[in-house]
């Protein structure tokens, strides 16, 4: 009888010396394209058009003011975003937007902001505006154990809000939004740290987005701010200049020391989704095709598998799922490391299997992956047959 270890193993380095064939499903810092690895590899020995490397690189200089106005210009070529929105490079992660945009947004408002409690990350958010001003929760799913998404009509919102905030995928439980929430006059802001640049969006509906970059889009250290000017300037004086939307707009996102290497790379990301990956109508139709794979074989899986989240809210981006018992989900996770796949193990606050698909992750690698699950489940059927199998 075959064992878990004849699963063939993925573990040679390829001629440059990257390991291409262990698939990274992380849930972020996730996988990058490869190409990009390579750049960014060569970029770290010596920038393209300097001596030195992009490590070493001032932020002063033209070379990156270069790099700056190119990652924007991306950004606002892959998004068609309108020239009254401002895109902002900052630091801090998405946590840091959970308190910077209550800050900028509902401080000294006179009015309350509706908040969308759908998963871990969100129940974040609301702690921090909650330290702001006056905080509607107008659906929240924890008694359903972040399982679904509210329906439209289902939530409780305030007509005059200072704005609604939520998040449109959520990353732990993998719930995404397929639909714009919220009443049309309301300010909308969405937390987009993990589906940002895998799909196209109508910028023009939001008021603000900000995503971290270490999803689909780069390595930790840069978080993207995309607001409407106007809104950014109705901001209050009494907020910490690092805070501040306006400074960094004032100063074109170089205020203080930026993360050069983090931007340089998102830079590559972004060629990359314009040039090979052909844009982010293409780029929707690869992470579409790669979680249909992924959720067919779970589906296909008679209850081997188990998805927590409902169908019709599952995400793109983050497949989580079970398997019948803890320890044969610790023997998957075990197995699977063994054979390539890595970067599995559920979030620590739920557990389980958790499959990121973000941008840098191929089809190829979903296939394999679907390959590999298929052969976990017949080889756990084998035992059973067997007798072997301890639970
Ligand atoms: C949707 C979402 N928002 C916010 C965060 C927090 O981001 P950071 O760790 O960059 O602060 C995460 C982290 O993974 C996330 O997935």
């Amino acid at each position: 009888m075959p064992t878990m270890c004849d699963y063939p193993q993925q573990f040679e380095p390829d001629s440059l010396g990257s390991f291409s064939d262990v698939h990274n499903f992380s849930g972020g810092p996730g996988a990058l394209p490869q190409i990009v690895l390579q750049e960014a590899q060569q970029a770290i020995a010596r920038a393209p058009g300097t001596n030195i490397s992009v490590l070493g690189v001032s932020h002063r200089s033209q070379w990156f003011r270069d790099v700056l106005d190119e990652t924007e210009d991306n950004i606002r070529d892959l998004l068609n975003v309108p020239s009254k929105y401002r895109v902002l490079f900052l630091q801090g992660g998405g946590t840091m937007q959970f308190s910077m945009v209550p800050m900028n947004m509902l401080r000294g408002a006179g009015k309350c902001a509706d908040y969308l409690t759908t998963g871990y990350w969100s129940e974040k958010a609301i702690v921090e505006a909650r330290k702001e001003g006056t905080v509607n929760e107008a659906w929240n799913g924890k008694a359903n154990g972040f399982c679904d998404l509210p329906a439209p009509d289902e939530c409780n919102f305030t007509p005059n809000a200072a704005y609604l905030h939520y998040v449109s995928n959520e990353t732990v439980e993998g719930l995404q939004f397929p639909y714009l929430p919220g009443l049309q006059e309301i300010p909308r802001v969405c937390d987009m740290s993990s589906d940002f640049l895998s799909r196209p969006i109508d910028i023009g509906s939001y008021s603000l987005v900000y995503a971290h970059a270490q999803k689909n889009m780069g390595p930790a250290g840069v978080t993207i701010v995309i607001v409407e000017e106007e809104v950014m300037h109705r901001a209050p004086e009494n907020i910490p200049s690092i805070m501040d939307y306006r400074l960094f707009a004032q100063h074109r996102s170089n205020y203080n020391t930026p993360p050069v290497f983090a931007i340089y790379t998102m830079m590559l990301v972004t060629r990359w989704l314009k040039g090979t990956v052909g844009g982010l109508v293409e780029m929707a139709d690869i992470n579409r095709c790669k979680a249909a794979t992924l959720y067919k074989t779970i589906d296909e899986s008679d209850g081997f598998y188990r998805c927590r989240a409902s169908k019709r809210y599952r995400s793109n981006m983050n497949a989580c799922f079970d398997l019948p018992t803890p320890s044969l989900t610790d023997k998957f996770l075990t197995s699977a490391e063994r054979a390539g796949f890595v970067g599995l193990t559920g979030h620590r606050s739920i557990g389980g299997v958790r499959a990121s698909l973000y941008n840098g992750v191929t089809l190829q690698a979903v296939q394999n992956l679907s390959e590999f699950m298929r052969w976990f489940r017949s080889q756990m059927d084998n035992d059973d047959r067997a007798g072997v199998r301890n639970g």
